[in-house]
């Protein structure tokens, strides 16, 4: 419980992802996120998300098909994007660019996939534009995961890197009642439509505290460049009053488990060939700053969340720092739609209560 009594509220029964906070475990839809992300890709969970059950072959085909297609169309919606492209940020230009799309146009069986690839194609052609490099068009007989490596121009999209970007995608696709999410609740609740909903999210993922970590990540593990330094720098940060990205959850009172997943699908990567210079620098770093963060807080156990090492994984998959957070928005629209349809199913308008602690009008005593 925070000090204003708010902590923990419940507002939704969901039957889409469960957090373990205590345990450290994550349930999306009956099956723990260890087996869905070493075992599936994201059209699976998407799947599973939208449909209740992960596909048979043939679904998963057709799913893929789908969604690839829905691509294809996404890149063809480009010069009708006005500058939303050009914006410095890459989650400010997601915002803009979606909120170009306009549900009433698009049939309603579409609005999923037209959604989640959109949010692929635009997150990959801003990342050119801002190389100054023409945006590349979807391959549609390439898997989600694979061509958004392509359409960002991270070389040939190897089978390893693909299957390592998978693992993540799959890893962030949803995540119980984050700020995002929440959002794009509310929204929905109020019967607004989809694309509405998901540009609101995009906006609450944005924040430092939800989605816009890893890039700090990045930065921090960096600026500290060798495991030796580690514990001067994270003392540095700590006196100055700054928090260590990549660590702490408002729920998880253990280690993340998506870090460990992400963890292990990097040393998969790794495996296959690939190198990742920055995975043993972030564990020793994560070691560091666990033990600095105890001996300041003791009674507040703080571990690395899932954000620690998606700035290692996308590194290594070779995604640029600039679009970690908009990958991380291409991964979670799979939970957010989920949501929306499931608010709209079983929900109510969302209309919090607040706690009115100003002060009340002055009493004028009338003679
Ligand atoms: N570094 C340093 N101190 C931290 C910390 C971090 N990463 N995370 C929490 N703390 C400290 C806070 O300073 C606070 O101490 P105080 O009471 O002396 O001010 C205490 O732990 C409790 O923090 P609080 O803000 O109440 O926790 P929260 O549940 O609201 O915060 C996060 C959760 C995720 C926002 C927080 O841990 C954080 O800011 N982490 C860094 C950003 C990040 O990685 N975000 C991605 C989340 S998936």
């Amino acid at each position: 419980m925070d000090a204003n009594g708010l902590e923990g509220v419940v507002v939704a029964a969901t039957a889409l992802s469960d957090v373990d906070g205590e345990r450290g475990r994550l349930v999306i839809r009956g099956h723990d996120v260890e087996q869905l992300a070493l075992q599936h890709d994201f059209e699976a969970v998407c799947a599973l998300l939208w449909n209740g059950a992960l596909p048979d072959a043939a679904e998963h085909a057709a799913l893929r098909g789908a969604l690839a297609a829905a691509r294809v169309r996404a890149f063809a919606r480009l010069p009708t994007l006005g500058d939303a492209l050009g914006a410095g940020d890459a989650m400010d230009a997601l915002r803009a660019a979606l909120a170009h799309l306009r549900a009433d146009d698009i049939a309603p069986a579409l609005l999923k996939l037209e959604i989640t690839a959109a949010l692929a194609v635009f997150a990959a052609a801003w990342s050119r534009l801002r190389d100054g490099a023409p945006p590349l068009a979807p391959d549609p007989a390439l898997g989600h995961a694979a061509d958004l490596l392509r359409m960002a121009g991270v070389g040939a999209a190897d089978a390893a890197r693909a299957r390592a970007l998978d693992a993540y995608l799959v890893t962030a696709s949803d995540h119980g009642m984050n700020a995002s999410t929440f959002t794009a609740r509310v929204v929905a609740s109020t019967h607004a439509d989809a694309v509405s909903a998901v540009v609101a999210a995009i906006g609450a993922l944005k924040g430092p505290l939800h989605g816009g970590a890893p890039g700090p990540v990045l930065a921090m593990l960096d600026a500290i460049g060798s495991p030796e330094r580690a514990r001067e720098w994270i003392a540095g940060q700590l006196a100055a009053g700054q928090r260590i990205m990549g660590m702490g959850h408002r729920v998880y009172r253990v280690r993340d488990p998506r870090a460990a997943v992400l963890e292990r699908a990097i040393e998969q990567l790794q495996a296959a060939g690939a190198r990742s210079h920055r995975l043993a620098l972030a564990r020793a770093v994560e070691a560091v700053a666990v033990s600095s963060l105890h001996e300041r807080r003791p009674e507040r156990r703080l571990a690395a969340n899932v954000e620690f090492y998606t700035a290692v994984i996308l590194d290594a998959v070779g995604l640029p720092q600039a679009l970690f957070s908009a990958t991380f928005a291409v991964a979670r629209v799979a939970g957010w739609l989920a949501h929306i349809d499931e608010q709209l199913a079983h929900g109510r308008l969302i209309r919090p209560a607040s706690r009115y602690v100003g002060p009340m009008p002055e009493v004028v005593e009338v003679a």
